[in-house]
């Protein structure tokens, strides 16, 4: 859609929406949501604002990154390949073979992997590959947890599908619950969107939930999207992931990963945001159908942005260095907030899901009061019909700072909402 201003001869100024009317349909996102509603507010002087809203780890990143790049940038020079560079390919799946116990040379890397600028993109991309025009004689539905990471809502609304929001809530564990979905949404299913370690609530999915899902995908043909962003980011074990469940399933001879797709990401593990660095795997046939639609509408992932992660996947070390840190976060959150808002220890991701009352009255308090700067859990979530919003009362704080300044913070926390 195009924004076109008309000043009109009263001098005053409207704006005509012109283009896709689809868009019409999608809020503001998440964090221009907040910046209007903290806009009129000024916090206490003399206080300085700690940001706990952007999922944006604020660690030093490994200086893996800087060493590659200075030593590949004779690559800036080239357009990147859609698929990336074999090296690419082979570490990501030596790296997903170490992490989910594959069984040794199942996973073809140069078939079964593609690099991402940022999973972003292309968990919006992927409806336009999974949505088709009909499915079942309907609408297609595209599934998603509810609250849920804001781009698979775009995604399935730009593509034309309707998005189903499942509500993810205490009482289901803080993820969809499978056993709820009828077959006639199933019919027309097109894809669905899972997280695990799920933004904002930190849940893991079990085996057997996963199970489940890719049951449900492999019957009534869909794909089903798990985006692990946050898998290598967890206090206690490390979270199983899709495709070695997948593996452990019946499965038609060679196609282990049918129907299945996962996501990963550099930004978290690696502290890297600004890198714009991930993958996607699973599914040879659907690898290359994205591959083909990558190749009109990707940006493409640099040379020596693909040589820096590389060398990220094949390093332990400076994940290991992370996840000591959000230990250290969570342990820090956990002397201050136990006890209240419900605060529970999360399996994975660094986010911290609390439940204050009213999420947007207390992010504004926080600002005002302490200038801290949280998410309310509503921007985060839908209404459903006939169900309360299962983000209205949470607030999500994302451990991204320091443990002192999360220690700090999770004080101002508790002396302003009390
Ligand atoms: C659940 C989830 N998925 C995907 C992403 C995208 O990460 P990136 O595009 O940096 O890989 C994020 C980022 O915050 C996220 O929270």
């Amino acid at each position: 859609m195009v924004l076109t201003d008309f000043s009109v001869n009263s001098g005053a100024v409207f704006t005509e929406a012109i283009g896709n009317d689809r868009l019409d349909l999608l809020t503001d996102y998440p964090f221009t949501r907040l910046a209007n509603l903290l806009a009129p507010i000024t916090p206490r002087a003399n206080v300085a604002p700690i940001l706990l809203t952007v999922g944006e780890p604020q660690h030093t990143p490994p200086s893996i990154i800087e060493e590659t790049l200075r030593a590949t940038a004779s690559g800036w020079n080239k357009y990147p390949p859609v698929g990336g560079t074999p090296e690419f390919r082979a570490a990501v799946g030596d790296w997903l073979a170490r992490r989910y116990e594959l069984p040794a040379g199942l996973l073809h890397a140069d078939s079964s992997v593609l690099p991402l600028s940022g999973t972003r993109e292309a968990l919006f991309m992927l409806a336009l590959l999974a949505v088709p025009t009909q499915k079942a004689g309907r609408q297609p539905a595209v599934l998603m947890p509810n609250p849920f990471y804001a781009p698979y809502e775009g995604a399935a609304v730009m593509a034309g599908a309707e998005p189903v929001f499942l509500s993810a809530t205490r009482e289901t564990g803080f993820l969809p619950d499978l056993d709820a979905l009828t077959p006639e949404l199933l019919e027309r299913t097109a894809l669905f969107y899972l997280c695990t370690p799920a933004n904002p609530q930190g849940a893991a999915a079990t085996p057997a939930y996963l199970a489940k899902a890719i049951g449900l995908a492999r019957q009534y043909g869909f794909v089903l999207a798990v985006d692990e962003c946050y898998a290598e980011i967890w206090l206690d074990t490390p979270p199983v992931g899709a495709l070695q469940v997948a593996v452990s399933l019946p499965h038609e001879d060679g196609k282990p990963w049918a129907n299945l797709l996962v996501f990963h990401s550099l930004s978290k593990r690696s502290s890297a945001a600004g890198l714009r660095s991930g993958f996607v795997a699973g599914d040879p046939a659907l690898i290359g159908r994205f591959s083909r639609l990558r190749s009109y509408g990707c940006a493409g992932m640099p040379l020596p942005i693909l040589a820096a992660s590389t060398a990220l996947w094949r390093d332990e070390a400076h994940v290991e260095e992370n996840r000591a840190a959000y230990r250290a976060k969570f342990a820090a959150a956990e002397a201050e907030l136990g006890g209240r808002y419900g605060y529970y220890r999360p399996a994975g991701g660094f986010f911290l899901w609390l439940e204050v009352g009213n999420g947007e009255e207390a992010a504004k308090r926080l600002w005002a009061e302490g200038a801290v700067r949280v998410l309310p859990g509503a921007y985060l979530s839908r209404n459903n019909p006939g169900e309360a919003n299962p983000g209205e009362a949470f607030i999500r704080v994302a451990l991204v700072q320091d443990a002192d300044t999360v220690a700090q913070a999770c004080a101002s926390i508790v002396r302003i909402l009390g």
